[in-house]
């Protein structure tokens, strides 16, 4: 089988292509990435170096390269990991995230439907539910749950999410949809909470907790989702949509707090910070539909959190590689330093 991966390059997608790669010889595997701030050859080294994957640098929002592409290659899988992904990012600069994430989604969707594939995977998020009350512990987003992006992020994931099962209901084009919680895990971004906090207790700069600490992600090592979307991919119904998750809510100062211990760092590194706008309170996850497939995470967000550790530890050539000066910019406009 050939799979198209768009976004390989960045956190979940390198994830997802250096171990199907390895899993799957009998498949082939081709990365199509623009390679923005945060996409990353270096992340898939392991994978390119492999008979079954290769590399094309390009836009998904770029209609002829694309149509050229699905052209040339004839897919039966596409895995639509390609996004702009973060939240604080698309408060600043909304558009960047319609032009990938909307107009991006519809170009593949559009060459899909003219060239024709097996499956259209398009890698969604919890996000696109809005948020959960933190008093009601057993509330956890279904399937079901109604559409209520809080962010320009998520809008723009909910939207793309509806030009799928719109393809899917006009054209019978061949779709699945998976919605994930919060990943953490090798090669993340340091922009993101786990890897942010770890890069800068390193460094003994402050911690920003955003507010008062209390909002609750449902975290799951970034394997598992991995695993979760190949399940839905091979396994999946056409036209279905699945939630991933693991059970794994905590507090941000509960996570900000496990990493600043297994450092050795002191927790006087905090410093609770204003508040993001539209800051969602809390997410959880009813894995239910995905387990019918066979899913079962593997990792508890504890021993996860700590085996996240020691690979950024003993990969900082990888972190020095992605800290360029763009990123360094960044850091410097979001947290004032
Ligand atoms: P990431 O930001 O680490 O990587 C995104 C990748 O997409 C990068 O390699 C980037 O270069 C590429 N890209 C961006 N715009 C592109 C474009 N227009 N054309 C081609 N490539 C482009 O993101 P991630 O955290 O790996 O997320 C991957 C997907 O999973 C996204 O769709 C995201 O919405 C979804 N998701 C993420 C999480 C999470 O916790 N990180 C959870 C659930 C779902
Ligand atoms: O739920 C899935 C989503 O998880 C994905 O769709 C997104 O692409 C991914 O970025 C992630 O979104 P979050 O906004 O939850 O992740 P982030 O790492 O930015 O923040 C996690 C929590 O930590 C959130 O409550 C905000 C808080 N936070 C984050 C940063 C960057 C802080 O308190 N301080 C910070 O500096």
């Amino acid at each position: 089988m050939k799979f198209l991966v768009t976004g390989g390059a960045g956190f979940i997608g390198s994830n997802f292509v250096n171990l199907m790669s390895r899993e799957h010889p009998e498949d082939d595997y081709l990365v199509y990435d623009a390679l923005t701030y945060c996409g990353n050859l270096f992340s898939i080294e392991a994978a390119l170096g492999r008979k079954n994957v290769s590399f094309l640098r390009g836009d998904i929002s770029d209609e002829a390269a694309v149509d050229a592409l699905f052209g040339r290659e004839r897919f039966d899988y596409v895995v639509n990991f390609a996004a702009e992904t973060h939240v604080d990012r698309s408060i600043k600069d909304p558009k960047a995230f319609l032009r990938s994430n909307v107009e991006g989604t519809l170009t593949l969707l559009e060459a899909a439907r003219k060239h024709g594939l097996k499956r259209f995977h398009q890698v969604s998020t919890d996000e696109v539910y809005g948020m959960l009350p933190l008093e009601d512990k057993d509330l956890a987003f279904t399937e079901e749950s109604p559409l209520a992006p809080s962010s320009p992020y998520s809008a723009s994931k909910a939207a793309a999410d509806l030009y799928v099962l719109a393809y899917h209901r006009t054209y019978g084009l061949n779709v699945t949809i998976s919605r994930c919680s919060n990943n953490y895990g090798p090669y993340q971004f340091p922009e993101k909470l786990i890897p942010l906090v770890l890069t800068r207790a390193l460094k003994d700069e402050r911690i920003p907790v955003y507010g008062n600490g209390k909002n609750v992600r449902d975290w799951l090592y970034v394997e598992d989702h991995c695993r979760a979307i190949d399940l839905i991919v091979r396994k999946g119904d056409d036209g279905e949509i699945y939630n991933v998750g693991g059970h794994g809510e905590k507090e941000n100062i509960e996570v900000v707090k496990l990493i600043l211990e297994t450092l050795g760092k002191p927790l006087s590194l905090i410093a609770y910070v204003k508040d993001r706008p539209g800051h969602d309170l809390r997410y959880a996850i009813n894995p239910t539909k995905v387990s019918s497939l066979g899913f079962a995470p593997t990792h508890r967000p504890e021993e996860g959190i700590k085996k996240t550790i020691e690979w950024y530890l003993s990969h900082r050539d990888w972190l020095r590689k992605v800290e360029d000066g763009s990123y360094l910019a960044y850091v410097k406009e979001q947290y004032g330093e």
